[in-house]
């Protein structure tokens, strides 16, 4: 077998190591990019006298044939084809002849599979981003829908003080924002050309990096040679950013989970958006949800494999590199059916505002807002905490009516007792970022803003 290095070896690699070395079967997927990073590194050649402007066009035309040929699946891969930049190279050179044979001038596999990856990874940033702003988009449309449909804010998981049902989901959006923030920025950070790094060190040969990252249209070129070929940064960066959507999509998992259980029942799943079960005839099950949830965990070990792998290696390029691809395409395929999964889920899911209004108007919800009476008629809070809690266990334990009790007590009256009426608690948060509907408009309008200037 024939390998681009064979002129230093006596024998070619043993067949029974091909399938711990080759990359091909995952690396295929970087093929637009290799014949990009390949287009302009041979402009640059030709920019700089090293091929003649004839060969650069031959060269050029070959690299079309090859990508029409892996665009529509005619491409035949050859056992020797170690990975994808190998498998181009090999068929360009078939095709255009021996001047295939000065593709290669002052390039390495090291900083042409940085280059390629920076390439791919900027495209499928855009992609989640994309999606990101979808699902965005489907929590504010929820979230208008809404109106002042109420349910109980948890701490705990612990009935806490009701919340306007738009608030809740916004929560969640204002997670998805960052995420989006993070993945933007990253993708800043990433917009850096390692072509003409060589293998480690650069070249004797004239290349112009800079004109050749113009060229593939990112917004700077690298600064020092063994970092271009060995920073992974950016793969452990939108690994990172795209593990913390998972797990927010988790979290919204996690919710639609225990609403959808008869013991909340806060919201009813579409049929196209839950499971039956094959032995149980009664059942919904929230599959999309729990996968959801279940993903992320995959997500945190492709992130902290790809920590481990970079975290004991020296300058510059190690072949343990290559490992960097499997776990970020892994992420990348998640994040993106992920986020997909989700806003149909959301946009399908039908809330009950009936059952949640059921639950948050229990009269403890109310505790807090009956403390805050007591504090705005001149009672020190701590004073009005244990007033309040007392009548609270007075009536868990006892049985008696709370609004009862409220109205007899002293301190409090009938007024007060107005508080636990239904829906009452869920109006009276008032200031800015809060769960009641004054602050909530605010917000919706702020997230609208938000959303389209994104
Ligand atoms: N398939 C390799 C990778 O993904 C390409 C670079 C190989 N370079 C080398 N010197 N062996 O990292």
């Amino acid at each position: 077998m024939s390998t681009l290095w064979h002129g230093r070896f006596e024998r070619g690699p043993a067949e029974e190591l091909l399938a711990y070395t080759v990359s091909l079967p995952y690396d295929q997927r970087l093929f637009p990019d290799d014949i990009d990073g390949s287009r302009a590194h041979v402009r640059g050649l030709g920019r700089v006298g090293l091929l003649e402007d004839a060969e650069v066009q031959e060269i050029l035309a070959a690299l079309d044939r090859v990508d029409a040929e892996l665009t529509d699946g005619t491409f035949e891969f050859l056992p020797s084809d170690e990975d994808i930049h190998t498998a181009v190279e090999r068929r360009v050179t078939e095709i255009a002849g021996p001047v295939g044979g000065k593709l290669h001038t002052g390039r390495s596999r090291n900083d042409q599979v940085a280059t390629d990856l920076r390439l791919f990874t900027k495209r499928h940033v855009a992609l989640v981003a994309h999606r990101l702003v979808e699902v965005q988009q489907v929590l504010l449309t929820r979230a208008e829908e809404a109106g002042d449909a109420y349910l109980p804010g948890y701490t705990h998981l612990q009935r806490a003080q009701p919340v306007l049902l738009a608030h809740h989901l916004l929560a969640h959006g204002w997670a998805l924002s960052r995420d989006l923030d993070r993945l933007l920025d990253a993708r800043r950070r990433l917009d850096v050309s390692p072509l003409g790094a060589g293998a480690l060190a650069g070249s004797s040969l004239p290349l112009d990096p800079e004109s050749v990252a113009d060229d593939l249209g990112f917004a700077g070129v690298f600064d020092n040679s063994l970092d271009a070929v060995s920073d992974r940064d950016f793969v452990a960066e939108v690994l990172f950013d795209l593990t913390l959507v998972g797990v927010h999509l988790s979290r919204i998992g996690e919710e639609i989970v225990l609403w959808a259980s008869e013991e909340f029942g806060f919201c009813r799943l579409d049929d196209a958006y839950s499971t039956g079960s094959s032995m149980l005839p009664q059942k919904k099950n929230p599959d999309i949800a729990e996968l959801t949830r279940g993903k992320s965990g995959r997500l945190i070990g492709n992130l902290t494999g790809l920590l481990a792998t970079l975290k004991g290696l020296p300058l510059a390029y190690n072949r343990d590199l290559q490992e960097d691809k499997e776990p970020l395409f892994d992420a990348l395929d998640q994040i993106t059916l992920g986020l997909s999964a989700v806003e149909g889920l959301l946009a399908t899911t039908r809330f009950d505002h009936t059952a949640m209004a059921a639950a948050a108007d229990a009269p403890t919800s109310s505790a807090t807002d009956l403390a805050e009476h007591l504090v705005a008629g001149g009672t020190p809070f701590r004073e009005a905490h244990a007033i309040v809690g007392a009548l609270v266990r007075q009536h868990l334990d006892e049985g008696a009516d709370l609004a009862a009790l409220v109205a007899e007590h002293p301190d409090l009256g009938p007024s007060a007792a107005e508080l636990l009426g239904p829906g009452v608690a869920a109006r009276r948060r008032t200031t800015r970022g809060g769960g009641g509907p004054g602050p909530v408009a605010d917000q919706v309008e702020r997230f609208r803003a938000r959303l389209a200037a994104d």
